[in-house]
């Protein structure tokens, strides 16, 4: 038997030995805890040690989180907010699991937490559609789920307890209320054509989904304005950089990108620039994207890019508190939307960076 497997049976007795006895926490212990505590604990602990530690380690809410994956830094500040939030000191155990934006992956790790029998998975979606079986079993083993970040499509409402995320659809709006703006004030008439390339996330993302409708809603007010081509860049910088390119090669005459998220803008920046053209408010080629993460605040400083809609990531206290009132049986709202803004060069970014977590 593994060491693991061992210091599994000894918390599973110890435990039981707890439960037999009335000393038990509040919440159900199950083995997954067990496992858990077992895996905090070190080889040299003294008997006693090991079982103060199980003992806590059974009172805490295990939370499994099937994270989309590291593409970019709006994730990097997402996973670090659940990582900072379901902490011990805070009551809770956090699974964590990156599923490197591989839908199968994030279905495995959520039947990798049924196994487990986790107290609540936390699901950020990579795509929309595709889940209504596995959080069937989700269901079935009595584990609410709570989607966090981005939505999916189902017609069973009752597969997730909660919902929390940006509006992607108002977010693509306001990039395209921001256009409208920024050209009357450059006195950019309605006559002339405002030539414009869209890079995409991940086809099928709630983010890319509704930033892409969002956008487009605003777009088909203007006949002036031209689509010359949407392409994926998958979030990333480097896909963004690789699809700006090919714009570029494809048509000479861009005014506008749309990077549906800040690293795929600063590879587009790259291949501007790379192509010997300019961006930003003084350049040939308008740069909008989304997130406003602080590198979007310097690259506005730095006069490549002209504006940022925020998309915030800081989920992990978000959950907590729904978790938390789901401890006490209260209800919760099905769906909450985050209220965000937009930044751009016209304001005190110095100023507002600094301010800011991510
Ligand atoms: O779902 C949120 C999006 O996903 C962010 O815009 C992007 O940066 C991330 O990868």
């Amino acid at each position: 038997m593994s060491k693991k497997g061992l210091g599994f049976v000894l918390s599973a007795i110890m435990i039981a030995m707890l439960a037999l006895t009335g000393c038990g926490g509040s919440k159900a212990t199950g083995e997954s805890k067990s496992v858990e505590s077992s895996e905090t604990s070190g080889e040299s602990k003294s008997e006693e040690a090991k079982s103060e530690e199980s003992k806590d380690s059974s009172k805490l809410i295990v939370v499994g989180y099937a994270q989309v994956g590291a593409e970019s830094d709006w994730r990097t500040a997402n996973t670090e907010s659940f990582k900072t939030t379901f902490v011990p000191e805070n009551g809770y155990k956090l699974i964590f699991n990156d599923a490197q934006q591989k839908q199968e992956n994030q279905i495995k790790a959520i039947r990798d937490f049924i196994q487990q029998e986790v107290d609540y998975i936390v699901l950020a979606p990579v795509v929309e559609t595709g889940w209504d079986t596995v959080l069937q079993e989700a269901k079935d083993a009595g584990i609410p789920v709570i989607l966090s970040d981005r939505m999916i499509k189902t017609s069973d409402d009752s597969l997730y307890t909660a919902l929390v995320c940006g509006n992607f659809v108002k977010e693509g709006e306001t990039a395209g209320h921001w256009l409208e703006d920024y050209l009357k004030l450059k006195g950019r008439n309605h006559d002339e054509s405002i030539n414009i390339v869209t890079l995409q996330g991940t086809i099928g993302a709630s983010a890319q989904v509704g930033r892409t409708d969002g956008f487009g809603n605003i777009l088909s007010q203007h006949p002036n304005w031209k689509m010359l081509a949407k392409q994926t860049g998958e979030f990333t910088q480097s896909k963004g950089q690789e699809v700006m390119e090919s714009f570029l090669k494809q048509f000479d005459n861009i005014d506008v990108v749309v990077a549906e998220n800040d690293n795929m803008a600063f590879g587009a920046i790259d291949a501007i620039k790379a192509a010997g053209k300019t961006c930003g408010p003084n350049g040939d080629i308008t740069v909008i994207s989304f997130d406003a993460v602080k590198a979007a605040f310097d690259a506005m400083i730095a006069g490549d890019l002209n504006v940022s809609v925020e998309c915030n990531p800081l989920h992990g206290p978000r959950v907590a508190e729904i978790i938390q009132k789901l401890e006490k049986g209260e209800t919760v709202d099905k769906i909450q939307y985050v209220d965000e803004t937009y930044f751009d060069t016209s304001m005190d970014l110095e100023k507002i960076k600094a301010e800011r977590a991510y």
